[in-house]
């Protein structure tokens, strides 16, 4: 199979995602920080990854966790310095790892001069940077919903307008229809490449075009419309991005992933033309957003676990359709995601280490730049919430209280459920670094609870064990390195009707890899390399079972 890919050294590279909150606290604060990551750049090099995307570092009164941003060209406090910064950056380049920065330019912090000064008076000169409009027979503009609960419009008293917040209230959205706006983000933008950073990573970039006339969106929960129609792949996304192409991104080498809610395979091919017009990748949600093969009453949430059938129509569909199109990006988890083995693998003991090396097999086989999220090389699993007293994330909060404390359609034990199952904190338990007290996470009090069985899951352990989730991941990694058909092989699904069976081709020249993960804990029948000859590339088992795969056994061969 002749393969017509253009190389590029982001279709070859792995990303390990850093929530730098929960990474490394290196001055016993609780809080991790820039030092803190620094001192462990040589544990990343050691995995085998190539590019470390940073989650917001930028100044911020953490009302979101870094991406409510005051200052895009400072550090937050808790975090360090722009020395500390300078030190990283400088440390991971010399160590051969790239650093890419999270872009949030949908909204600022309410915090931000610019908003302080638009919210100041109607003819303020920055009064247009942000989305005002008067109230409509005395309520909000329209029913949007927020993401974070809530109506998305809030009244400033001070002028007698609503401004909207996609997110938090502290969370204004920035008015792209003007220039002035663009052109300060984009300035913004080549201060940092300029500095040597290697790309970025641009939240809700698929958000920054609403539809000009602000229509009512459809209400689902009896309470709020949904305005992601209006706002998801604008009307002007696209010229957008291709500007800040010309003035920023075609300037310099970086990688480009945009976080597009909403996107759907059509629209990436336009993110992500193989002409590279706009970005390099985007990152779509279909299978994340919402539980596949599950319905919800609200929202996202649901205590329900995704179901393979669904979910492998999802990914296949984005492999097929971007091929030779446009490029994917592959991942199970990040900071606003449960713990990758707990939602689609299986975090009981005796399945943890298996399921964990399954998914990630199933994953990192497949065609498009594969992200790992911190402690998902470790196999870190969810934690069991208590209370919402316990909680630390702005979205889990706000629905408690909208959807138990205020409208009583949820119980509270429901909702906790739920919340143990999908909500974001689960990403955020500090790392677990050694089974000392805090996880070696932190001297001082951390700032969210330390998942408990750091004691049995943590990096020491993994370091020293040949077997475990941490080296496993190791070879996958180089395993992309060494060959070039797991990156650039054309894909070719497999047993498409399997209820259990995740099965794949790649395919480049006249070689072929197969891949097949069992989703299950039960054994299952499998025919697939009973009468292959090939080299096995990797496998979670040692030894196989002819005609079946083991409980969630994953197998790959080149052939
Ligand atoms: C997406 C980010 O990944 C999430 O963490 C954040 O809360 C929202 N965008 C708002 O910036």
């Amino acid at each position: 199979m002749t393969v017509n890919e253009k190389r590029a050294w982001w279709k070859e590279a792995v990303i390990y995602q850093i929530y730098p909150r929960s990474f490394a606290d290196s001055n016993g604060d609780g809080i991790g920080d820039l030092n803190g990551i620094t001192a462990h750049l040589p544990y990343l090099k050691k995995l085998g990854i190539d590019v470390i995307w940073l989650s917001p570092v930028y100044r911020s009164p953490n009302d979101d966790n870094g991406y409510d941003i005051s200052d895009y060209r400072d550090i937050m406090t808790e975090f360090g310095t722009m020395e500390d910064f300078d030190r990283m950056l400088e440390t991971a380049h010399s160590l051969g790892l790239k650093i890419v920065m999270d872009l949030v330019v949908n909204h600022t912090s309410d915090e931000h001069p610019w908003f302080v000064e638009s919210r100041s008076s109607l003819d303020n000169p920055k009064r247009d940077y942000y989305i005002w409009k008067d109230p409509v027979d005395g309520h909000a503009p329209n029913n949007w919903a927020s993401c974070f609960s809530g109506s998305a419009w809030q009244l400033d008293e001070k002028t007698g307008m609503y401004y909207l917040h996609l997110f938090s209230t502290k969370q204004p959205d920035l008015n792209w229809e003007n220039p002035k706006v663009r052109s300060e983000v984009f300035d913004m933008m080549n201060w940092w490449c300029e500095k040597g950073i290697d790309g970025f990573r641009m939240d809700v970039i698929s958000m920054i075009s609403k539809v000009q006339t602000y229509p009512d969106g459809e209400v689902s929960d009896g309470l709020f419309g949904n305005p992601m129609p209006y706002v998801c792949n604008g009307p002007r996304v696209h010229e957008f991005l291709r500007e800040m192409n010309r003035e920023v991104l075609s300037k310099y080498d970086l990688l480009t992933v945009g976080e597009a809610a909403g996107v759907t395979v059509e629209e990436a091919k336009k993110y992500a033309n193989a002409e590279q017009t706009e970005l390099n990748m985007v990152f779509q949600f279909e299978h994340t957003d919402a539980t596949p093969g599950v319905q919800t009453l609200f929202g996202k949430w649901t205590d329900a676990k995704p179901k393979l059938p669904p979910l492998r129509r999802i990914l296949n569909k984005w492999q097929l359709e971007l091929e030779g199109k446009a490029w994917n990006s592959l991942y199970w988890d990040n900071h606003d995601q449960p713990r990758a083995v707990s939602r689609f693998g299986n975090d009981a003991p005796a399945f943890r280490e298996l399921s964990a090396k399954m998914i990630a097999t199933c994953l990192h086989m497949m065609k498009g730049t594969p992200y790992i999220y911190q402690g998902e090389e470790l196999g870190m699993t969810n934690v069991h919430w208590e209370s919402i007293g316990e909680c630390r994330d702005i979205e889990s909060i706000n629905a408690f209280r909208q959807y138990v404390t205020d409208n009583h359609l949820m119980s509270a034990d429901e909702m906790m459920r739920c919340i143990d199952n999908l909500g974001r904190d689960n990403a955020r338990t500090p790392m677990q670094w050694d089974g000392s007290r805090n996880a070696g996470f932190s001297s001082g009090e951390p700032w969210i609870k330390v998942n408990p069985n750091y004691t049995q899951i943590n990096a020491e352990k993994c370091l020293a064990d040949p077997d475990s989730v941490f080296w496993y991941y190791h070879r996958l990694i180089s395993l992309r390195h060494e060959n070039p058909i797991i990156v650039y092989g054309i894909f070719r699904p497999l047993l498409e009707d399997s209820e259990c069976i995740y099965a794949y081709e790649r395919l480049m020249d006249d070689k072929v890899i197969t891949v097949a993960c069992n989703w299950t804990q039960d054994e299952q029948d499998c025919s697939l390399f009973d009468d292959l000859c090939g080299e096995e590339l990797i496998s979670n088992y040692a030894e196989h079972k002819k005609g079946k795969l083991q409980p969630y056994e994953a197998r790959v061969i080149l052939h």
